[in-house]
């Protein structure tokens, strides 16, 4: 099947690699002239484990091209993609321009009947808007408007794009419904569960998800704060939950907030949908509102250790929103690094992917490739992001590095006896603190 993919960022380019993989022609396109160029270099242009040599399998295969124009990517597809960002604008809703050019650049292209797919995480109502927008700009072509959301998470993409755990379907004709069951038929095969709707319960659905997703993480931060009160352990409150198959444990990892571009922009996104159909919906606000407090909460942490910050340096283990990525957007760890240079202290950070990214972000950051010559004179080491690395760090060598030996992990990963015995004051997210040093 030939598939136009308008788009090549995190989303437009796993799922281009990914439909090259299970056979299709497939052809992508990207407003952006020197991303282009990147990616025909055989570079991804950012970090994503696995992608590169899938996009080297669909390039070598021949059955995956990069194309100078929505024109080119668009002429003789059956399906076209769009794949576009959709990043907040004032007020907190999605701006659309992008998808709105996207269609009427793909309306104006297509030269026969066409199944036209939003992927990018769109408000309800899109896809009509969409239709108009297509229609005017293609008045003698038969377009079918389908919305098939995508659940793929950073660090992990390929092998969620590869083995997705459902297939969301939304489609309002037969056709658009057809020409997605044969975009995903290899997979369909194989047993994943495909879930067919209309186009309205998809858009709603990945918003849905995602808000409940990053609930549940704001749930369990807030857990953590009674936790740290109570002298209770937040993991094994985690893990309690977890055992109840109606809660489940995934996304009860408490920490110093959710970040990336996700879970925010939705979170907004959903929220604006909801107040513009006349439904207000606080409960996304005080999620967004709790995940913000997990980062003082840490700001508070450090400020009561160190008594000053004025001064004082502070190392960042991981810049990055999660392991396996270098997305720093919304990252938690920025957050932090401008709290703390705002009160008085000098931040240094260390990313295995992200230093440039965060450096970008935060230019008052000192960068460091090197945990240790980091770690020299600092006052407080703070875990931000739980990269496999940080679970090999030497506290002895940190030790004799740093000028006081105060460990904040912000998730929960470092083993904590081997710290405090170097010497170190270790204190977690959610775990009694009754070690503090008044
Ligand atoms: C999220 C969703 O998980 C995907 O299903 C969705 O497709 C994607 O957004 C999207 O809309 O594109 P992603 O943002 O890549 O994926 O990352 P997650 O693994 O969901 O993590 C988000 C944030 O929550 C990270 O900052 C992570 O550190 C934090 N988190 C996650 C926690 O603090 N605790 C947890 O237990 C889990």
């Amino acid at each position: 099947m030939r598939i136009a993919i308008v788009g090549a960022g995190h989303v437009g380019l796993v799922s281009a690699a990914t439909f090259a993989h299970i056979g299709h022609d497939v052809l992508a396109t990207d407003s952006d002239e020197t991303k282009l160029s990147v990616i025909r270099s055989g570079v991804a242009g950012f970090y994503e484990p696995g992608l590169q040599e899938l996009m080297l399998e669909g390039t070598a295969s021949g059955r995956l091209s990069f194309v100078d124009s929505v024109a080119e990517a668009v002429a003789g597809a059956a399906v076209a993609f769009i794949c576009v960002g959709t990043p907040p604008r004032g007020g907190g809703a999605a701006s659309l321009v992008a998808v709105e050019q996207s269609a009427r650049a793909i309306g104006q292209a297509a030269t026969g009947p066409l199944v036209v797919v939003e992927k990018s995480t769109v408000p309800a109502g899109t896809a009509e808007r969409m239709r108009t927008i297509l229609t005017r700009a293609g008045p003698d072509i038969e377009f079918h408007v389908v919305s098939n959301p995508e659940f793929l998470r950073e660090g992990s993409a390929v092998a969620d794009s590869l083995r997705p755990e459902r297939i969301l379907i939304g489609a309002e004709s037969d056709e658009g419904l057809l020409a997605m069951r044969e975009v995903y038929a290899p997979m369909i095969d194989a047993g994943v569960p495909l879930i067919e709707t209309n186009v309205a319960t998809a858009e709603v659905s990945k918003h849905a998800a995602n808000a409940f997703l990053a609930l549940k993480v704001s749930f369990i931060n807030a857990v953590a704060r009674v936790c740290e009160n109570v002298g209770a352990d937040v993991r094994d409150v985690a893990g309690l939950l977890g055992s109840d198959p109606r809660i489940g444990r995934a996304m009860l990892d408490a920490g110093i907030g959710f970040g990336g571009s996700c879970f925010h922009k939705d979170l907004q996104a959903f929220d604006q949908l909801a107040g513009s159909t006349g439904y207000d919906f606080p409960l996304l606000r005080e999620v967004i509102r709790l995940n913000d407090q997990s980062v003082e909460a840490v700001v508070d942490r450090v400020e009561h250790l160190l008594w000053n910050l004025e001064g004082k340096r502070i190392l960042l283990l991981g810049l990055a929103f999660k392991p396996g990525t270098d997305d720093v957007r919304f990252a938690p760890a920025l957050e932090l690094a401008r709290r703390l240079i705002e009160r008085g202290a000098h931040l240094v950070g260390h990313d295995p992917q992200a230093n440039a990214a965060a450096k970008a972000e935060v230019p008052e950051l000192e960068i460091t490739d090197d945990v240790y010559r980091g770690a020299e004179g600092a006052s407080c080491l703070i875990l931000c992001t739980e990269w496999e690395e940080f679970t090999h760090l030497d506290f002895a060598r940190l030790r004799v590095a740093v000028q006081d030996p105060y460990i904040v992990d912000g998730r929960n990963l470092l083993d904590e006896g081997a710290a405090r015995a170097e010497g170190f004051t270790y204190v977690g997210i959610g775990r009694p603190l009754d070690l503090l040093p008044r």
